[in-house]
């Protein structure tokens, strides 16, 4: 056991980092650039079940402190994915995190049935959390439709463990996240891009395609270390559910606080987009820092956090 290796609901992890879906390709894509087998996990695009051509362009744009995205889980469906990619996932040297989006229940149990049948995914994430489409956030509107959503899905995923990737709000995500694991998640993503505007004053219009865009990258972050440590204070540490704590992530102190706040593991997005072996620089960093603090484990330093 190395100093940073950790564990996701026994899903053993090199690392804590883990490359956030949508932000690093389906599968194997970010092995042009960084040996994979350094981080702990990557996770898939999220896949639907029919094709989608996502929004129309442009779909990125450069905000301050960060970025704004408007893609609308543009993916290749479901039955290319298991054709095409999902062999991929027995050949990295890392775990592979399946990432499922939909727009109906019948559509999240199709994907996640799928995707529990391949032994090389022993993660799901349902990606209740996407502001970039007009359904990509129903079925966190309310509690007690995503524990509906959980018990569903979890009739249908029994090998597979099951995360959910809640949306960053600032009111009420301690319930959502009490509902999704009483539905039966098995572990917390916390969370999704930010919903906000962007307009130009000169046609009046949003920037992009959409009034409503995912904000994303360091300006986000110390909200979501706020929401994760919230999460983890007021739930999920008594509870025993873990938590990938994803927001702003650019340097190891920013994943150091996520451990502290309480998230077992770190996910990086935006940062990718500025330099591709940011990840390798984190764990790194983090692997001095554990060190520094005189423990034996990261583990030792989730949720260690004094006020
Ligand atoms: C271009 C882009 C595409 C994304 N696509 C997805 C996606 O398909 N599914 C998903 O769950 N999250 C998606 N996200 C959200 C990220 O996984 C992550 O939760 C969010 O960007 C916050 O982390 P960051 O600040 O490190 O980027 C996307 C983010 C970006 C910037």
């Amino acid at each position: 056991m190395g100093l940073i290796s950790t564990d996701l609901c026994g899903v053993a992890l090199s690392s804590p980092v883990v490359l956030a879906a949508g932000t690093c390709g389906y599968v194997d894509e970010m092995a042009d650039a960084i040996d994979l087998a350094r981080v702990g996990a990557v996770t898939t695009k999220s896949i639907t079940r029919e094709p989608r051509e996502g929004n129309q362009p442009t779909r990125i744009l450069d905000a301050p402190a960060g970025m704004i995205n408007a893609i609308g889980l543009a993916n290749m469906g479901l039955d290319r994915f298991i054709a095409e990619k999902a062999p991929l996932a027995a050949s990295v040297p890392t775990n592979v995190i399946g990432s499922v989006a939909g727009g109906s229940v019948e559509e999240y149990l199709r994907i996640a049935g799928r995707f529990d049948e391949i032994e090389a995914i022993p993660i799901i994430e349902l990606n209740v959390s996407c502001p970039n489409t007009d359904d990509g956030r129903h079925a966190s509107d309310d509690p007690d439709r995503l524990k509906g959503l959980l018990a569903e899905v979890r009739g249908v995923v029994t090998r597979s463990r099951l995360f959910v990737k809640l949306p960053p709000k600032t009111d009420g995500l301690v319930d959502l996240a009490e509902s999704a694991v009483a539905g039966g998640a098995d572990g917390l993503t916390l969370t999704n891009t930010l919903e906000v505007m962007s307009i130009d004053v000169e046609t009046r219009r949003s920037r992009l395609t959409r009034p409503r865009m995912g904000y994303s990258g360091p300006g986000i972050h110390p909200l979501s270390v706020r929401l994760v440590h919230q999460v983890y204070k007021e739930f999920a540490a008594d509870a025993g559910v873990p938590i990938i704590g994803t927001g702003g992530v650019s340097d190891w102190r920013e994943a150091a606080e996520m451990i502290l706040a309480g998230a077992t593991a770190v996910g990086m997005g935006t940062a990718l987009y500025v330099d591709p072996r940011s990840p390798i620089h984190v764990a790194e960093g983090l692997q001095r820092w554990v060190r520094s603090q005189g423990c034996a484990s990261i583990g030792e330093l989730v949720g260690a956090f004094e006020q």
